[in-house]
């Protein structure tokens, strides 16, 4: 069995997050959503909140699950089985960290192998800071997000 690893903060969960998970979930047995548990990069959402955000919308796929983990992503992955992570690429300038990441990585456990996905084009300018900003100043939420969590993100910002 083939089972990867979709690590993020997911802060919250995006659509173009969902799409590579939807497009992830086509190519391996099971996808694991990993949420980094790290109260240094002070999330908006705690972490139950972000898990409970993207069991609710990816509910409908079998071989998705969604674990919190905190320490080193290399650990997750050895305590998952798992041997695949799986990072979606934006634009350029997500290319130097990731490639960094995936290299370091690499030196930790060499049996692992990071999986990049291009992002869907109508996706590319869609971040969860963009999306947190936004929320901010009461803008349009739609297409940014699964609607289902909309709710969750006005609720935070008492809009
Ligand atoms: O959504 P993000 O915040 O860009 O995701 C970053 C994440 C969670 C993939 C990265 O910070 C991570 O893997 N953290 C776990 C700690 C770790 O393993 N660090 C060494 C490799 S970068």
């Amino acid at each position: 069995m083939r089972i990867a690893v979709y690590p993020g903060s997911f802060d919250p969960i995006t659509n173009g997050h969902l799409d590579i998970i939807k497009r992830a979930s086509r190519l391996y047995d099971k996808v694991i959503v990993g949420v980094l548990d790290n109260i240094n990069k002070k999330p908006l959402f705690s972490v139950n909140e972000r898990k409970k955000m993207i069991e609710q919308v990816t509910e409908g796929i079998a071989n998705v699950e969604c674990d919190a983990f905190s320490g080193l992503l290399v650990d997750f992955l050895k305590q998952k089985n798992a041997e695949v992570i799986i990072k979606g690429l934006r634009i350029v300038a997500d290319f130097e960290y990731e490639f960094q990441m995936a290299l370091l990585n690499k030196a930790l456990n060499p049996e692992f192998e990071t999986v990049f996905m291009m992002t869907n084009s109508q996706f590319s300018y869609i971040s969860s800071s963009m999306v947190k900003e936004v929320a901010k100043y009461s803008g349009g939420l739609e297409g940014l997000v699964p609607g289902q969590i909309i709710p969750d993100i006005r609720k935070k910002y008492n809009n």
